[in-house]
C-alpha cells in the first residue's frame, strides 16, 4: 500500500503545479490520517523530493522538481519507448547504462535518465556538458535482433522527436541542422547521439538525447552558439513534461521506422531544415564536401550536388554541417 500512496501524494502535488495543498486536503484525497501523511512525505523525501512548507498556505513540491520515473511513465501511452524508466542522480553516461541493461530482453524501450553525467558524450568524439539538475540527459534503449532499425534513420528521428517535443510545450520555429542538432534560430538547444553495440549477439541501439532546459554551457566551452528553453521562453519549464513529449514523439518515429515508413521521416525532417537548396559545407571524417543541399534520405543520408556535377550521399552517423 505504501508505494501507491506515495505515488498518489506525488501526483497530487505535481499536478497542482505552483499551487499549495493544506494537509486536510491531502489526507482526505489519499484517505490517510495526518501521522500517515507525514510518513508519506518523509518517504517522498527519501525519493529525492523536497517539499516547501508555508505556514499560511500549506505544502507544495520544491523546485526544481526531481526527475521521477513514476511521473514520467504514468499514462505515457507509448507502444515501446518508456515502458520502464529509471532515474539516476549521477552516472558516467546514460548511454552506457542503457547498454548495460541490453542483456535483458525486457529492457527493450527502457529509458535511462540522469540529473548529471561525469562523462557525457557528444557526436564526433565531443563531450556533452550539462549543469546538474537543470537539463535533460536521456537514453532510450532498443533491442533489434531482426536488424530492422536503421541507425541513420534513428539519428534523424531523434532530432525530430526533440524538435516536436519542445514545440509541444510552446517553443516556436524549432529547426534541425544535419543530422540532428536542434536549433532555435542559430543556437543549439539539444543534441542526439545514436550508438549501436552488439550485446550477447543481440543488436542494441541507444538513442542518447541531451536538452538544455534550465542552463547551457558557457560559450567558450563550445564550438557553436547554444541556448536553453528557460532563456528562450522566459519562464520556468517542467523537465518531466518535456521528457514525456519527447518520448511520445520518439515512440511514434521508432514505430514508423520499424514499419518501413520512411517517407514521412524525410518530409518531416526537410520541413525543419532551413538549408534546403543552399550551398553548404559538410565534414565527413577528415574530408570536407561543398555543394548544394538537394534532399535527404533517411537511409542513405544528406544528398549534395557538388560543383563538379556529382550527386553525393553523406551518412547521418558520420557527417556534420560546418
Ligand atoms: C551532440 O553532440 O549534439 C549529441 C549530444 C548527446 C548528449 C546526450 S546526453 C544523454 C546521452 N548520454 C551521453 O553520454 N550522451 C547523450
Amino acid at each position: 500500500m505504501t508505494i501507491p500512496q506515495v505515488n498518489h501524494l506525488l501526483e497530487l502535488l505535481y499536478d497542482r503545479g505552483d499551487g499549495y495543498f493544506v494537509s486536510d486536503e491531502l489526507t482526505a484525497a489519499i484517505g490517510v490520517d495526518r501521522t500517515r501523511l507525514e510518513k508519506l512525505i518523509e518517504l517522498l523525501g527519501h525519493r529525492g523530493h523536497a517539499l516547501e512548507r508555508n505556514p499560511a498556505r500549506g505544502v507544495r513540491l520544491a523546485s526544481p522538481i526531481r526527475l521521477d520515473a513514476h511521473l514520467i511513465e504514468r499514462e505515457l501511452g507509448t507502444r515501446r519507448i518508456g515502458k520502464h524508466v529509471i532515474c539516476f542522480d549521477e552516472l558516467d553516461s546514460t548511454n552506457d547504462v542503457a547498454f548495460d541493461s541490453a542483456r535483458q530482453a525486457e529492457a527493450d524501450g527502457l529509458v535511462v535518465l540522469a540529473e548529471s553525467q561525469r562523462r557525457g558524450r557528444g557526436r564526433m568524439g565531443r563531450k556533452w556538458l550539462s549543469r546538474p539538475r537543470s537539463n535533460i540527459l536521456l537514453s532510450a534503449l532498443l533491442l533489434d535482433p531482426g536488424k530492422n532499425l536503421s541507425q541513420d534513420a534513428l539519428t534523424i528521428a531523434g532530432g525530430l522527436a526533440v524538435a516536436e517535443g519542445i514545440e509541444a510545450i510552446g517553443v516556436h520555429d524549432v529547426k534541425l541542422k544535419w543530422p540532428n542538432d536542434v536549433l532555435l534560430e542559430t543556437r543549439k538547444v539539444a543534441g542526439v547521439l545514436v550508438e549501436v553495440r552488439t550485446v550477447e549477439r543481440n543488436r542494441a541501439v541507444v538513442i542518447g538525447i541531451g536538452v538544455n532546459v534550465g542552463a547551457h554551457p558557457h560559450q567558450e566551452l563550445l564550438d557553436s552558439p547554444a541556448t536553453d528553453l528557460v532563456s528562450e521562453l522566459g519562464h520556468d519549464v517542467r523537465r518531466i513534461e518535456v521528457i514525456r513529449k519527447i518520448l511520445q514523439r520518439l515512440d511514434e518515429w521508432v514505430y514508423r521506422i520499424s514499419e518501413g515508413k520512411l517517407e514521412e521521416l524525410r518530409t518531416a525532417w526537410l520541413r525543419r531544415c532551413g538549408m534546403l537548396n543552399e550551398r553548404i559545407s559538410v565534414a565527413c571524417g577528415d574530408v570536407r564536401h561543398v555543394g548544394w543541399l538537394l534532399d535527404v534520405s533517411p537511409l542513405e543520408g544528406l544528398i549534395l550536388s557538388t560543383d563538379d556535377g556529382r550527386r553525393i550521399y553523406l551518412q547521418a552517423g558520420s557527417s556534420r554541417i560546418l
